[in-house]
């Protein structure tokens, strides 16, 4: 990948120049079946642009409340696009009641009392759970009997693409735009892509230039991207499967409980007091486990850690907690 990127071809992105800026936006879009992409620099970035490229100043935009986008963004739609959010309870598998979502829907234009609602926005994966093709199906459909746009934050989209054995461009299907992450699980240092509807996509990039994300050289960057889905995504199976293996391990720990796993994501619960929990963080790190929080972790494999990893990482476990 650093190789890829110090021999990429640069020119100026911000008046459409850089050839490689300009392969990778294009083949995000082919591979996830949509019309054009846009590159940004953060998944935060491709969000905010995207709903900007949606709604205008007063219109809404319908979220679940644990959404990244909602919850995570510093509330960006709102106080950088005058676009209020609509928070939509949200079970912790991701989805949402659709019942309950559309009773939140306000497109009555005589009424002036309320935002009008103009898009929903999903999340797939949410927190490693990829949601099921039915749920999308009816979400979709509902979005577009009322009249809604429809936004997938696809951050770790790839991940649920290998988890349900189907092609990435099935999970982008249906959707106005869609943004994904070279970052993360696909292993690039920075980056996401924006892809949709070429109008939205053309909007999408003046709110860019807005928001501080036209680059200049920034083929060296999107050439980390290209590299990342040429080689990145089908080993994302071997991510789902040390998780696997880490989950396993680390249920058999006493005072370790594993609450959830999905795709690269495994998170547990440590039996212990909250004040004990930077005495139980140091022990990990003595031994090259870095975390932050507890006494719930959210583990998260990507492609540094291999199978020794895993196993390190279950061993620390094991003796953080005999420390306690
Ligand atoms: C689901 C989801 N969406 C968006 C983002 C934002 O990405 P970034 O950190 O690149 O801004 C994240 C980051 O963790 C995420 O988990």
């Amino acid at each position: 990948m650093r190789d890829a990127m110090a021999r990429a071809d640069v020119g100026d992105d911000v008046f459409g120049e850089d050839p490689t800026v300009n392969a990778l936006e294009d083949k995000a879009a082919e591979i996830l079946g949509m019309e054009a992409g846009v590159f940004v620099p953060s998944g935060t970035q491709s969000n905010l642009i995207g709903i900007m490229a949606h709604c205008q100043r007063g219109d809404e935009y319908l979220v679940g409340q644990l959404a990244h986008t909602y919850k995570w963004e510093g509330g960006g739609a709102a106080v950088l696009g005058s676009i209020q959010p609509q928070p939509v309870e949200m079970r912790s598998d991701g989805t949402m009641d659709l019942e309950l979502l559309a009773s939140y829907v306000k497109t009555q234009p005589s009424l002036n009392h309320f935002a009008h609602s103009k898009l929903l926005a999903l999340e797939n994966t949410h927190d490693g759970q990829a949601l099921p093709s039915d749920y999308v199906s009816e979400a979709q459909a509902l979005a577009r009997d009322r009249g809604l746009s429809l936004h997938l934050d696809g951050a770790r989209l790839f991940n649920a693409a290998v988890d349900q054995c189907v092609a990435p461009s099935r999970i982008a299907a249906g959707y106005d735009t869609v943004s994904v992450c070279l970052s993360k699980g696909l292993g690039a240092p920075v980056g996401s892509v924006l892809v949709g509807r070429a109008d939205l996509i053309q909007e999408a990039r003046r709110w860019r230039k807005m928001v501080g994300g036209g680059m200049r050289q920034a083929g060296i960057i999107a050439a980390a991207g290209i590299y990342a889905l040429d080689h990145h995504v089908d080993r994302l199976a071997d991510d789902h499967r040390r998780a696997v293996e880490l989950a396993d391990r680390l249920d058999r720990i006493e005072r370790v409980a594993v609450v959830n796993r999905a795709t690269n994501m495994v998170f547990v619960e440590v039996d212990l007091d909250p004040d004990q929990a930077d005495g139980f963080n140091d022990v990990l790190g003595s031994v090259g486990v870095v975390v932050r929080g507890g006494p719930r972790y959210r583990l998260v494999i990507h492609l540094d850690i291999d199978d020794a990893g895993i196993a390190t990482a279950a061993e620390a476990f094991a003796q953080a907690v005999a420390s306690l």
